[in-house]
């Protein structure tokens, strides 16, 4: 009798394309990425109310996370100062309302908060009926394409605080550059929130998303070009989505640990 015996087949010859990441993904149990989603928004979450708020109580010397030539994200444009609440207060509602419509974090915290669903594999856990975006809560993701003309608009301010990172305000120093490590750290975060304002999917819809044809359209070539470009970059958009939400803290605790003089910024001046 003939014996059929089985072709042996590489681990991945069915998924050949699959990074190493991806590969980790798929061996864990679903379970984990919710459960890390939840822990890394949540304690984001925590950490900018700490900050903004209970850190920077109207009259104390914290009231604002700066320090030398370095101005925290969260307090930028620095619009009232010395006023009686935070002036982080006048700031945070843009970018976070910006994020929390975002359509990847939309994606990442339905799942891990709402479990709704859980995750791409499983089914619905409930079964309501689903009005789209034009309903009360849903209807206020439409707010995200407006918040991408504010965080434009703070995106050039952060671009101008990096840029004033590179002097010192010691009127010793005054008209030399400072080269500091928050200066690199400042120059970091900047890129990486411009990398994740400009892969949003709302900018590049606004750019050449709505075009039926690039060669009849007014700048049509300059819009596909530029469409083209931002397709690049959105192609990573959840990578740039956790990258600049890490940068923004970490810029702020590095200036938070300089203004409680528990570390010494490493500099030259020239
Ligand atoms: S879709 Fe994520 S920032 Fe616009």
């Amino acid at each position: 009798m003939a014996q059929v015996t089985a072709t042996p087949t590489a681990p991945n010859a069915q998924h050949p394309e699959q990074t190493v990441l991806q590969r980790f993904r798929r061996d864990q149990p679903w379970w984990l990425l919710p459960l890390t989603v939840v822990t890394v928004l949540g304690g984001f979450g925590l950490y900018v109310l700490w900050t903004a708020f209970i850190e920077s109580p109207p009259g104390s010397v914290n009231h604002v996370s700066e320090w030398g030539p370095y101005l925290s994200p969260f307090f930028s444009p620095l619009i009232w100062k010395s006023g009686p609440v935070s002036p982080a207060i006048f700031v945070l509602w843009s970018p976070l309302i910006f994020r929390a419509s975002c359509y990847y974090y939309r994606k990442a915290y339905y799942r891990s908060f709402f479990l709704d669903p859980p995750a791409c594999a499983l089914g619905e856990m409930r079964h309501r009926a689903y009005h789209g975006e034009s309903r009360f809560p849903m209807v206020l993701n439409n707010l995200h394409r407006f918040t991408l003309y504010a965080a434009l608009v703070i995106l050039g301010w952060l671009w101008y605080d990096a840029f004033l990172a590179f002097f010192s305000v010691d009127p010793a120093n005054h008209g030399h550059v400072w080269l500091g490590l928050g200066t690199g750290i400042m120059l970091a975060n900047v890129v990486l929130l411009t990398a994740y304002t400009f892969s949003c999917h709302s900018l590049r819809h606004l750019v050449g998303g709505g075009l039926d044809c690039y060669s009849t359209a007014r700048l049509g070539m300059a819009r596909n070009g530029a469409w083209r470009a931002l397709t690049k970059i959105n192609l990573r958009h959840p990578m740039w989505a956790w990258l600049s939400l890490f940068s923004v803290m970490l810029t702020d605790v590095y200036i938070r640990l300089l203004q409680h003089g528990l570390f010494v910024d490493p500099h030259i001046v020239f």
